[in-house]
């Protein structure tokens, strides 16, 4: 039996990352794949109550290292009870957010040690890594004006423009570290052809067309 794909969805907060995994699913769904959703921290009950805390705008007094040690539990609850199992009976999973969240946010953003973060990102994900990373690339404050337009905001997106700016520098400096892995969208285009270029790229990996 051939292993399912793990493709992560990426980007600063208001990046349209939700429009576009709803289209990749239809998608994929139409080419015949079984397809999991699931999201960052989250996706299991125990990681959806985490996620509960580290976003409430409430806890503004969370500590850098609180904050990394609970993504980090709400991550290795859902690679072993949904991620793992998943992939090895050849459903493909997409999963909104994942490592790169933590290096750009924790890394980058708050300034935590690489070292440190890829210490802990093993134990939490155990060698799961994604095949695929789609980082949809937009300036912060555009996303963050979406956001707060559409929903109202959590505690990481209440934190200063600075932070944002950090976060967005280093998800700029993952895609160059990582080539073959993450694939950088501009996301400043209109959703439609913002999804022209995901799915080419996504018909690309799973080998529907020969060329770029
Ligand atoms: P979202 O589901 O609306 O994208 O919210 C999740 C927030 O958590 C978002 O601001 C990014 C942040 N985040 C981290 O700081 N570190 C992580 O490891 C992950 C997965 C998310």
């Amino acid at each position: 039996m051939i292993r399912g794909l793990f493709i992560t969805v990426e980007g600063t907060d208001g990046s349209g990352k939700t429009t576009q995994i709803v289209r990749m699913q239809e998608h994929l769904v139409s080419l015949g794949c079984e397809v999991l959703l699931t999201r960052e921290p989250g996706g299991t009950r125990i990681s959806e109550n985490i996620r509960s805390i580290i976003l409430d705008p409430v806890y503004t007094e969370m500590s850098n290292t609180a904050e990394l040690l609970l993504y980090s539990a709400a991550r290795a609850q859902l690679v072993e009870q949904v991620i793992r199992p998943s992939i090895a009976k050849s459903i493909t999973v997409i999963c909104d957010r994942y490592i790169d969240s933590f290096y750009a946010y924790q890394g980058f953003g708050r300034g935590t040690g690489y070292e440190l973060l890829e210490k802990i990102t093993g134990i939490a994900v155990n060698g799961t890594i994604p095949d695929i990373t789609f980082f949809f690339d937009l300036d912060p404050e555009i996303g963050l004006k979406r956001r707060f337009a559409a929903t109202g905001s959590d505690r990481i997106e209440n934190e200063v423009i600075e932070f944002h700016r950090k976060v967005y520098k280093g998800y700029k400096i993952l895609a160059g570290r990582y080539p073959e892995r993450i694939r950088t969208i501009d996301a400043s285009r209109p959703a439609d052809e913002v999804w022209l270029d995901v799915r080419r790229q996504l018909d690309m990996i799973l080998g529907f067309v020969k060329s770029v």
